[in-house]
């Protein structure tokens, strides 16, 4: 039987995995800072919510956020807050901590929502300690000295590693596709060291100076059960969203 597909219907970019990605499936989008990795998740749950009907919960960590997201959704003259079918929600960061794995849940099994985005696991990271106070506390029982760093500001990397493992394994329940966004640093890897090696699929975004421009490149390193064109290919930012070129 064949596998059913959630199409993104970004230009170009359907065709580099046998027509969508496979419904519920957890996708890491990589990339360094500036390298479109908002966009794409944006694109992907704008698109199926306006083409598909699809409901679609982008979830931003942090107040200051919620003006990005909607400033890049106007640069491509989507008005958010009138989509029918698409919901920003932001997770701040300065209230009483809370259990963000039920909270995320809640929200998108109150929308019956299809597509998701978190972005950005990096913000989870930083902000771990906070998102989870009874979580560590139980890991630093378990973990004794690994995790006893974890009362203070940031939490040590074994900590903020198993917590990033319990998000996207918590999400794993719902009947959705999820984005992950996280930053990649210069080295080439994750801020929480986990995030690119979890997931049924991983796409990297590069941008490389060339002259005094940019080349802006796409690549879909990991995609399971589909037989995926892995090279490398060019992106656009028009004014209505990216292109994938094809050559
Ligand atoms: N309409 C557009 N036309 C051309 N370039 C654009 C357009 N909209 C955004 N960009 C460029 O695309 C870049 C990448 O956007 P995006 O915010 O998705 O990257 P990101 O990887 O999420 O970055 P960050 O790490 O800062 O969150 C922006 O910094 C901007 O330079
Ligand atoms: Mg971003």
């Amino acid at each position: 039987m064949a596998i059913e597909r959630m199409k993104t219907n970004i230009k170009g970019f359907d065709e580099l995995i046998e027509g969508g990605i496979p419904r519920n499936y957890h996708v890491m989008i990589c990339g360094l800072p500036g390298t479109g990795k908002t966009i794409l998740a944006l694109e992907a749950l704008y698109r199926g919510a306006v083409e598909f009907s699809e409901p679609a919960l982008f979830v931003a960590i942090g107040e200051d956020s919620e003006k990005v997201i909607k400033d890049q959704a106007s640069k491509f003259g989507w008005d958010l807050e009138n989509t029918k079918n698409f919901k920003l929600y932001v997770i701040s960061v300065t209230k009483t901590p809370f259990d963000i794995i039920s909270d995320i849940q809640d929200q998108a099994k109150k929308i019956n929502a299809k597509r998701i985005a978190i972005d950005s696991l990096t913000a989870l990271s930083i902000n771990s300690v906070y998102f989870s106070r009874g979580m560590v506390v139980n890991l630093m029982k378990t973990m004794g000295d690994a995790a006893s760093d974890s009362l203070n500001e940031r939490a040590s990397n074994s900590v903020i590693q198993r917590f990033i493992y319990l998000v996207i394994s918590g999400l794993q329940s719902l009947d959705s596709n999820v984005f992950y966004i996280t930053d990649l640093s210069i080295s080439g890897s994750s801020l929480d060291g986990i995030s690119e090696y979890v997931g049924d699929g991983l796409i990297l975004l590069k941008s490389v100076p060339l002259g005094k421009d940019v080349q802006r490149t796409i690549q879909v390193v990991k995609l399971r059960s589909t037989n995926i064109s892995g090279g490398i290919f060019d992106i656009d930012f028009t004014s209505n969203g990216m292109i994938v070129s094809s050559e």
